[in-house]
């Protein structure tokens, strides 16, 4: 049909969330005084020194093209600091600097994943991961986990989950939305069932600094280095974003062997060139700098961790599971089933999404949306007193509802 959009949409799910903010926005122009549980950032500023390398750029020459796949210091900055925190040493030819992880992911699926092929990637999950599958046209093959298990895929699920046409599996740890991570010993097991197939490997890495209690994170590459076969089908993305709070800043990347990396350099090419020059700048100097604020906001993120659990446990048949990292904590909200709201009962996550935003003004994500009905996901990503605030207001809207 002449006008038509491409059929490739019609495979793509609306996202509730932008429904929720638009809602959320409107409650706050009438001067509500709305809680931001839903947000996936960090509420810190990125570190100074970052504000000033910026500055400092736009007095040298960033207003040209660089490089499609970034400037060489942030590739050798990205491969040092990969060195110092994950544990392996990838060559600056192997990364690829995109428009955030999320376009770095996108990348990925445009150069890998065709009509006909298999994505693995286990629930709950980050809900970019499937409909980006969907988007190029391939079948996302969802695994899912429960709170039981930890939210963490069994090598036994695992396995089962592979058929001929498998082509990719997307790992996230720690976790969104879960903030579940591997340990180390969790994550052998997998990847032993994975090296046994011919697929790619994707391992998204982004909230691997932000992790709790002393968890160690484990990447997937340093498990897998000393291995050649399994090193030409891995790939680890990264990025700015939640470790320097610099989400505005869109600076993410991947990390991939070389044919792979050439494939995506000729995509970026032909699509959106370099990210831009002064956010590359930017990403330099977050990893090169000093690294104090990563800990202190570290720190201030599993204080507000515990503040969000405990409050969340403390309501009534809320069930909670003490996260390893990442800054959400993911809520069995089934409990609230059968309260009233809007002359009806709660009967879904959504609702029970939009009862707290309406009655609340607590702003959160319902956990369908991530491949988990019945759970809501809230960031904690902001202050403990507007943390235990919220939950007091959560409180009071459930003792003003009716059960039905
Ligand atoms: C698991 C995960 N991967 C990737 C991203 C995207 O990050 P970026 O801001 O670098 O695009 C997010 C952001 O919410 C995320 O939660």
């Amino acid at each position: 049909m002449p006008h038509s959009l491409a059929s490739r949409l019609d495979v793509v799910q609306p996202s509730v969330t932008l429904a929720m903010n638009a809602r959320a926005a409107e409650l706050r122009a009438t001067g509500a005084d709305v809680f931001a549980f839903g947000v996936g950032e960090p509420d810190f500023e990125p570190p100074a020194l970052v504000l000033e390398a910026a500055k400092k750029a736009l007095d040298g020459s960033v207003s040209k093209y660089t490089a499609v796949t970034g400037i060489p210091a942030l590739k050798q900055a990205i491969c040092a600091r990969t060195t110092a925190v994950r544990g392996w040493t990838p060559k600056p030819s192997q990364v690829t600097v995109a428009i955030g992880a999320k376009h770095a992911l996108f990348n990925l699926a445009l150069a890998l994943y065709e009509k006909g092929d298999e994505v693995i990637i286990p629930a709950p999950y980050w809900v970019s991961y499937p409909e980006q599958v969907k988007l190029v046209g391939a079948e996302p093959v969802v695994v899912q986990t429960d709170e039981a298990s930890g939210f963490k895929m069994s090598p036994e699920a695992f396995a089962k989950a592979f058929t001929p046409r498998t082509k990719a599996v997307v790992l996230c740890t720690p976790s969104n939305p879960t903030g579940s991570a591997y340990t180390e010993s969790e994550l052998r097991a997998l990847l032993d069932v994975w090296k046994k197939t011919d697929s790619w490997l994707i391992v998204d890495e982004i909230y691997a600094d932000l992790v709790y209690d002393g968890f160690k994170p484990v990447s997937a590459a340093s498990i897998l280095a000393g291995d050649a076969d399994a090193m030409e089908r891995l790939v680890i993305i990264d990025g700015v974003s939640k470790t320097y709070a610099m989400t505005g800043w869109r600076i993410g990347w991947s990390i991939a062997p070389n044919r792979l990396a050439k494939a995506l350099d000729m995509i970026q090419g032909q699509s959106t060139t370099n990210a831009t020059a002064i956010a590359q700048h930017a990403a330099v100097a977050a990893l090169t700098g000093p690294q104090e604020t990563v800990e202190t906001m570290r720190l201030a993120f599993e204080k507000r961790r515990t503040a969000m659990v405990e409050g969340l446990r403390s309501i009534p048949g809320v069930k909670c599971r003490m996260p390893e990292g990442a800054f959400y904590a993911f809520a069995d909200c089934r409990a609230l089933y059968g309260l009233e709201y809007n002359g009806k009962a709660i009967a879904s996550d959504e609702d029970v999404a939009f009862f707290l935003l309406e009655k609340a003004h607590v702003a959160a994500v319902p956990g369908g949306a991530f491949g988990a009905p019945g759970y809501v996901r809230f960031s904690y990503a902001t202050s403990e007193e507007r943390i235990r605030d919220g939950i007091a207001a959560i409180k009071r809207a459930i003792d003003g509802a009716k059960r039905l």
